[in-house]
Parts: structure tokens; sequence; C-alpha cells
């Protein structure tokens, strides 16, 4: 099938380049001109891991590359937008950008069209989608609209499109349902998994996923429902971590427990510094003043939205706690994206300790794979960048884990610690084990669990029991 992406973001060039990797023609439009340069020249200008393969593949052939979105809806049957629906001043989404492709879209419909909002939007815009549509001149027969939320996670994004836990679709005709069932068909018949060049399948992948067909108000609220329930699961677990800090408890022992009770499950039970990136912390706050303006004070969001915050301040506090002061402290910092796998930068939980950190007087020397020529855009001059994770801790007072990236967790300790000036490592991570820690020397911070040390502190943080003495 022709497909058209609106919007050739983390998402759009993800979904375009999966679409076609599938079999379909795909025409991948933006209006940024500067981007669209890169695209044809080869560039990927994200970072995501098997992406430059697919557009490799594909590039010339199934995928092109266009700035004209009339043209491009002429040309597809299936028109997807996946551009960005960021907050408003007031938490509410802004769909300024989707309503602009619809009424662009609208002037294009020559034939019959599927429009697809990928894009993750509050319940009714799919309706206010097709309002825009018509009211901009296009015949109500001549168009669907469906609702097609994206679960892709920003570090894995090829492979979760490629084996999904499930794909959503809301739809309010078996016409429409059509177009997509046969766009999803390699995947839900299993036909791209016999394949010999299909893209590796991960380990827990169950195949062929299932196709979930609901309404388009269903499935607007899938997307703000998942991703709500999942932001919920990591601060729950925080807030449990918090309690295991102050009796002594370990919460990985705790989340193991609780993880084994089939109703839980282990996954996503992940304590530390808190979630962020360009979609919980914004879609928690669309899904809060949904609730809002449909009747329903969903204070359960607030409360979420709250102990993610607190736990950056409880990080903080912890670190000043086992450092005493900040101004003129040296720190090494490893990772600055918001998770691991990607360069995405923003809401980074990262970026927001590492900007704490310099406004307290601290020097940053901080390290990420992927992540640092967007932060130097968005970080003070002062910030230095290191090669690598050794050099970041080279001669630092104390080297801060702040991204949960691979490499960070399998660093040659014995190196660490000859290069720290003090044997300090404060993980928001929790990437190691702090009895292993203790093994090679260092002092070893985490959260939730009790402190290796290997100087004498003062009770307070040795116990963990209090932030500070
Ligand atoms: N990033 C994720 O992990 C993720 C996962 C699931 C869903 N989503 C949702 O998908 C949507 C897109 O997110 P993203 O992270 O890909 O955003 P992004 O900012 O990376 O990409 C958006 C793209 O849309 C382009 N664009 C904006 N207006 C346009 C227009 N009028 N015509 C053509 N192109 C236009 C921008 O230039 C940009 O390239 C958002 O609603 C987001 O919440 C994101």
């Amino acid at each position: 099938m022709r497909i058209a992406l609106v919007g050739s973001g983390y998402v759009g060039l993800v979904t375009g380049a999966c679409f076609a990797d599938l079999g379909h023609e795909v025409v991948l439009v933006d209006n940024d001109e500067q981007k669209l340069a890169a695209l044809r020249t080869g560039n990927v200008p994200i970072h995501e891991r098997f992406l430059p393969e697919l557009l490799a593949r594909h590039r010339g052939q199934r995928i092109k590359f266009s700035g004209d979105l009339q043209a491009a809806v002429r040309e597809c049957q299936a028109i997807f937008i996946a551009v960005g629906t960021p907050p408003t001043d007031r938490g509410e989404a802004d769909l300024s950008y989707v309503e602009s492709v619809a009424r662009e879209i609208s002037g294009a419909v020559d034939s019959y069209k599927v429009v697809v909002e990928k894009s993750t939007v509050p319940v009714y815009t799919s309706q206010w989608i097709r309002t825009v549509v018509i009211r901009n001149g296009a015949e109500p027969s001549s168009f669907d609209i469906a609702s097609n939320p994206e679960f892709l996670r920003e570090g894995t994004a090829v492979t979760d499109f490629l084996y999904p836990d499930r794909i959503v679709v809301g739809v309010e005709s078996e016409r429409c349902a059509e177009v997509l069932r046969e766009i999803y068909a390699p995947l839900t018949s299993g036909a791209y998994y016999s394949r010999s060049d299909a893209i590796p399948r991960p380990d827990r992948a169950q195949v062929p996923p299932r196709l979930i067909i609901t309404s388009t108000k269903s499935a607007e609220l899938i997307k703000h429902a998942s991703n709500a329930f999942l932001a919920m699961k990591i601060s729950f677990i925080n807030a449990v971590a918090s309690i295991c800090e102050s009796v002594g408890a370990n919460v990985h022992q705790v989340c193991d427990g609780i993880g084994a009770d089939s109703r839980i499950g282990p996954r996503f039970l992940n304590p530390g510094i808190g979630y962020g990136g360009s979609c919980f912390p914004k879609d928690l706050m669309a899904f809060r003043a949904v609730a809002k303006e449909c009747g329903y004070d969903f204070r359960l969001l607030d409360e979420v939205i709250r102990i993610n915050e607190d736990q950056r301040h409880r990080f903080l506090r912890k670190v000043r706690g086992v450092l005493w002061t900040f101004r003129g402290k040296r720190l090494g910092v490893l990772g600055l994206a918001f998770k691991g796998g990607t360069d995405d930068i923003r809401e980074s939980p990262a970026m927001l300790l590492v900007q704490e950190l310099l406004r307290e007087g601290c020097r940053i020397c901080a390290y990420d794979p992927a992540a640092m020529d967007r932060a130097k855009e968005a970080l003070n001059s002062s910030v230095e960048y290191a090669a690598g994770p050794y050099e970041a801790a080279s001669g630092a007072d104390a080297l801060l884990i702040l991204t949960e990236w691979e490499e960070f967790a399998s660093l040659d300790l014995d190196r660490l610690r000859k290069l720290l000036k003090y044997p300090i490592v404060i993980d928001g991570r929790n990437l190691y084990d702090p009895a292993v820690m203790a093994t090679h020397g260092l002092s070893y911070y985490s959260v939730g669990r009790p402190a290796a040390l290997t100087e004498d502190l003062p009770a307070g943080i040795r116990t963990n029991k209090r932030e500070r003495p």
C-alpha cells in the first residue's frame, strides 16, 4: 500500500522505515527542510538501533522524502499523522500541529483516504480531525479517520514496532478497519517473522501480535491510560524505594518478591531518579487535563507526577549528603539522555539534575554515548564533555550515574577507583550490586538500597535513614 507519514521524527521515521520493511511504499513528509535534506543524503537524524539499516535498505526504493504534503496525500491511500503534540502552559496537549496537517490534507482528498492519527492525542481528537477536514472542503464520504496509537519506546523503537505486544486500531467503519488490517497484515499474519532478512526478534516478543480493533475514542484512551499506568508503576516503586531507604531494606529484593506475583509482574519495576522523556510527563498532564474536562478529578495522576519530581530532589539531597557541600566540587556525570539507547534529552531527569548541580556551583564533566550534541545546545557552556566514562570520572570528587546505558553497567571498577579523586559512585539507576562495588573499594550509593561504604561518614548517611546529617 502507498502510505504517507506526516512528521519524520522519532515516531514517523521509525514507523515509515518499518512500513517499508513490511513491503509498503512510503512517503515520509516533514516541514523541516534541513531534516529532509539530511535524510535524502543518507543521514539519520536520531540515534535508534536498526534505523540506519532500514533506511539504507529502502531509501530511494520504497521510501522517499518530501516536503509536499498535498502531493503525498494524492499519491497515498493512508496518511499517518505523526507530528508532535507538546504540552501547552496549562498542561493540555497542543494540537495545533495536528490541526494544521488536517487542514492541509483536506485540500488533497481526491479519492477514498484513511487519515490515521499516530501522534498521542486526547480523546475526541479523531472527531476534531474529521470536522476540520470537512470544514476545509473534503467530502464526508471520501475519507475516514482512524486512531492507531504508537507504543514504541525510544532506544528499542524499531523492534518495538515490528514485534509489538499489540496493535491498537480505533475505527468507525469496516472499510477503514480493512485498510488498517491490510497495512499490518505482514505482522498479524506472521509472514514478516518468517523472512530471513527480518529485523531480529527480541527475547520476550510473542508473535504474531494481536490486533485490537476498537472505537476511535477507546483507542485514544488506551494510549493515555497505558502511559499513565506505566508512569504510575515507576512512581509506585520509587515510593517503595524511599521506604526501603528509611528502614534499611533492599528495594530489589522487594521488587523480586512483588514482581513474582503474576498479577503484578516483574517488568517496569525499576527504581531510580524517575521517568522523563517526551511522552510520560506530557501525556500524564494531558490525560489529567482530559479527565478534568470530562468532570473527573484524576488526583492519582497528580500524585504520580509529584512522586516523580520528588524522586529527583531526593537524589539531589543524597548527593549533597555524601559530598557535604557543592560549590566547586567536580562531578563526573554518566548519562544525559532520558533513558539508555537514545539521544533524546527532552524532559530528561539527568539533564534536570545536571542543571540543578550547575546552579549549586558544581563543576560537571559529562559523558553520554549519544546525547552530548543535543545536551551542548541545552546546557550552559561551563559543562565539560568527556570522550568516555573514564575521562568523565578522572579527578572527580564523585561519579554520578544518571542514565541506564548498557555500557555504564560494565565499567572496569578498579580503573574507575584509581581515576576518581575520591572513590565515590552515586547511582541513580541502580546498575551495580553494592557488595561488588565495596569489594572494588568504592563507596556506592543507589536508590532504595543500603549504601556500600569504604569510609566513615556521619551516621545518617551510613544507614541511609536520613538524607543529611
Ligand atoms: N517519541 C516517542 O517515544 C513516542 C512514542 C509514542 C508516541 N509518541 C507520540 O508521537 C508524536 C510524535 O512524537 P515524536 O517524538 O516523533 O516527535 P518529534 O518532535 O521527534 O517529530 C515530529 C516531527 O513532525 C514534524 N512536523 C511538525 N509539524 C509538521 C507539519 N505541519 N508538517 C510536516 N511535518 C511536521 C517536525 O518537523 C518533526 O520532524 C507525539 O504525539 C508523541 O507523543 C512519541
